[in-house]
């Protein structure tokens, strides 16, 4: 519903990773029911709410605020069709300004924010052991470490993001035993590498966010050894 809905990017799984072929293709309409949420197991329910999570620290301050007094969350809590709406309405302006993801800078990629480290760690651990939000969830975390190390959100701010997750019914780091090398290795064959280099979106504070094509990779491994990865 805040998410793969919106935005009409459809793909496939190869071997290699998951949605790694695909095209744009709009829907003529999208419709969310929250009741058809009541269907879902708890804790598929939490993995969406780390797209919900995704999309205050992308765009809005005050809808991750609201999400840190707020949890968790169930599927006929009176806020939840505001807060879906809101991330429609984030994720819909961030594609009518770069639909196909083109832009040098920010654009559609700033949607991928925790998902160049949580996509790696979903294809190294095997789909199915983490759910793509709890991946995220990882994901998040390791990027606002990274974020923080680059000096683009305080330490307390990096910290607020794993404990809003947490309170969300989510994993801030991985519970399996993943090597680095691996995860760093599924990173370089990730869609979101351009010109060989590994692109990372990061959060400016909380609310705000940006891509970057140069960090290090001493601090992305610092990041991941920081979340559970083993060396
Ligand atoms: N799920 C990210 C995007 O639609 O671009």
């Amino acid at each position: 519903m805040v998410d793969s809905s919106v935005g009409g990017k459809t793909g496939i799984n190869l071997a290699a990773g998951k949605n790694l072929v695909g095209n744009f293709h709009q829907p003529t309409a999208v419709f969310a029911d929250t009741a058809l949420l009541s269907t879902l197991p708890a804790r598929e329910f939490a993995a969406g709410m780390a797209e919900v999570i995704k999309h205050g620290l992308i765009a809005d301050r005050a809808l991750f605020t609201e999400l840190q007094t707020t949890a968790p969350l169930a599927w006929n809590h009176p806020l939840l069709p505001r807060i879906i709406r809101r991330c429609v309405e984030i994720k819909a302006g961030v594609v009518a300004g770069d639909e196909r993801e083109t832009s040098a800078h920010g654009g559609r990629a700033l949607l991928n924010l925790g998902h160049t480290f949580g996509h790696a760690v979903e294809a190294i651990a095997g789909y199915g052991t983490y759910l793509h939000g709890e991946a995220v969830a990882i994901g998040l975390v390791m990027a606002a470490r990274l974020s923080t190390e680059l000096g683009r959100c305080t330490a307390d701010e990096a910290d607020a993001v794993a404990h809003t997750l947490a309170a969300h019914q989510l994993p801030t780091r991985l519970h399996t035993s993943l090597p680095l090398e691996r995860i760093l290795e599924a990173m370089r064959r990730d869609k979101k590498v351009r010109g060989g280099k590994l692109r990372f979106v990061l959060q400016e504070g909380i609310g705000a966010a940006s891509t970057a094509d140069d960090v290090p990779e001493a601090a992305a491994v610092r990041a991941l050894l920081a979340g559970g990865a083993v060396a």
